[in-house]
């Protein structure tokens, strides 16, 4: 079986993050949506709350899971016979860190990274603007899944 990881904060889960999932999920027998869990960095929703969010969203794709890692990404990927990270590119501006990662996650294990081309609808998003326009009172409906869009504006006091 192939298998493809997705790995991310998602703080919280965008279309965008979505759109990738089901293109990866056309690539690859299995693919896991994998959550990092980053004591250092501080977030608006825990990690079982991002879980919860993503295992709603991704229910309608039975080849689509959800998993939380620390850690090395390399090191989940060995542990579960993951030899290909599937990511989405959205711009230029993502183009470097993302190639660093890729080459040191080769170095590393020889897993490989494959890029999507995000869709250019949800080019601009990022999980952080959304919060951030959430938070100031912007209209975020249609860029996060309906799953989450009540928990955002409750989180953020809206
Ligand atoms: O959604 P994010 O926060 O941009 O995702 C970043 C993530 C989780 C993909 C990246 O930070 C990562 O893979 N972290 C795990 C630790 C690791 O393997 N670091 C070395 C990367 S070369």
């Amino acid at each position: 079986m192939r298998k493809a990881v997705c790995p991310g904060s998602f703080d919280p889960v965008t279309n965008g993050h979505l759109d990738v999932f089901i293109r990866a999920a056309d690539l690859a027998d299995e693919v896991v949506v994998a959550v990092l869990i980053n004591k250092t960095k501080s977030s608006l929703f825990d990690v079982e709350e991002r879980m919860e969010m993503l295992r709603e969203v991704v229910a309608p794709y039975p080849t689509i899971v959800v998993d939380a890692f620390h850690g090395l990404l390399v090191d989940y990927c060995r542990d579960h016979g993951i030899k290909a990270i599937v990511k989405g590119l959205r711009a230029v501006s993502d183009f470097d860190y993302e190639l660093q990662m890729a080459q040191m996650n080769f170095r590393l294990a020889q897993v490989e990274t494959l890029f999507v081309s995000t869709n250019p609808l949800y080019g601009y998003l990022s999980s952080s603007l959304v919060k951030e326009v959430a938070t100031y009172g912007g209209d975020v409906s249609g860029l996060v899944p309906d799953a989450v869009l009540p928990r955002l504006y409750e989180r953020v006091g809206r």
